[in-house]
């Protein structure tokens, strides 16, 4: 079920309108496109309307009348409640945004295959507020023919990255990256209530913060590189100093007061490294005991 046959009332359908659905309806309408929303809730729906998008309250006629099918709720379970009763399926295409695991964007795709429909597995990395703009991300897999139907609405949303290969691609890289970006965010919110109590300008605290934020974007590479190759040895600076530096800001924050719960987390993973030895390699050993 690739190619668009159909003659729809609406191209896109957004199904699920909190503050992400919205914000891709809003965008969708404005860019032009023949826009319908369906919420739980009518009234989020209906308070789109201002912004030229169509307010649906039937989910079986709305699925008809529409090309592009676009699931954003908070979660899969979600999806299936909204959706999961409809019997109007005809050539759709499904794209869903809402976040889940690899298994559940699986069965997801076995269960519209059930109606002959494609499903394009979508996450996103930005904020509403980004949606439209050059600051969105936007990751996409499933099958190329889906991709290609879709690929022209969607780009409309902001930089969009279809993934070759699994459907489920676009769920791992997300819930891959949300262990990386949540912790690391804590941890800045860690770091910045240590430092404001210590009453550090908050001008230098952002300045070195954004030096180090700089430097960890070009260090990424070399993470995946010692990875992928094993090779674990660092020249530069050891797993062990690392360990002391964690040890010594723990310290820091308990002279503060501080429970250091983000710090402590990866003073633990490092202790576990050191425990097995890995204490002269680089930080990236730790790899081993994960
Ligand atoms: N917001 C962000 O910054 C952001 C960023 C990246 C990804 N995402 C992802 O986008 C998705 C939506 O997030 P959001 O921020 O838009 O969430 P949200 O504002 O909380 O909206 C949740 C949506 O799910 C619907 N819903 C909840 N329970 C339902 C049910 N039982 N049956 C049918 N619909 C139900 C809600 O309908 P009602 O209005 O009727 O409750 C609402 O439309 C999530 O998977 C999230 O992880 C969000």
């Amino acid at each position: 079920m690739t190619e668009n046959t159909r003659s729809a009332t609406f191209d896109v359908l957004i199904v699920g309108c909190g503050f992400m659905g919205s914000a891709l309806a809003r965008r969708l309408a404005e860019q032009g496109l023949r826009v319908a929303a369906w919420n739980r809730t009518s009234a989020r729906a209906e308070a789109l309307s201002r912004y030229g998008v169509t307010p649906l309250h039937d989910i079986d006629a709305a699925v008809k009348e529409s090309d592009i099918v676009v699931a954003i709720t908070a979660t899969y379970d979600h999806v299936y409640a909204a959706i999961g009763d409809v019997t109007s399926w005809d050539g759709q295409l499904l794209v869903n945004l809402t976040s889940g695991r690899p298994d559940e964007s699986d069965a997801f795709a076995d269960w519209a295959a059930q109606y002959g429909v494609d499903v394009l597995d979508g996450s996103i990395l930005n904020y509403p507020r980004q949606v439209g703009t050059a600051e969105a991300y936007f990751m996409y897999s499933g099958p190329p023919s889906a991709w290609q139907r879709a690929e022209s609405v969607l780009t409309l949303l902001g930089p969009s990255h279809y993934i070759p290969g699994a459907q489920s691609v676009s769920s791992d890289l997300l819930q891959g990256l949300c262990a990386f970006l949540i912790p690391a965010l804590s941890s800045f919110v860690e770091a910045a209530t240590y430092l404001q109590r210590r009453k550090v300008p908050t001008e230098q605290l952002l300045h070195a913060a954004g030096y180090l934020a700089e430097s960890l974007q070009r260090t990424l590479p070399e993470v995946v590189q010692a990875l992928d190759t094993g090779d674990l040895a660092s020249d530069q600076a050891s797993l062990e100093t690392f360990a002391e530096s964690v040890e010594g800001s723990l310290a820091a924050f308990a002279a503060e007061g501080l429970n250091g719960r983000i710090l402590r987390a990866t003073g633990d993973a490092l202790d576990a490294a050191r425990a097995q030895g890995l204490g002269e390699l680089s930080l990236y050993a730790q790899t081993t005991v994960m």
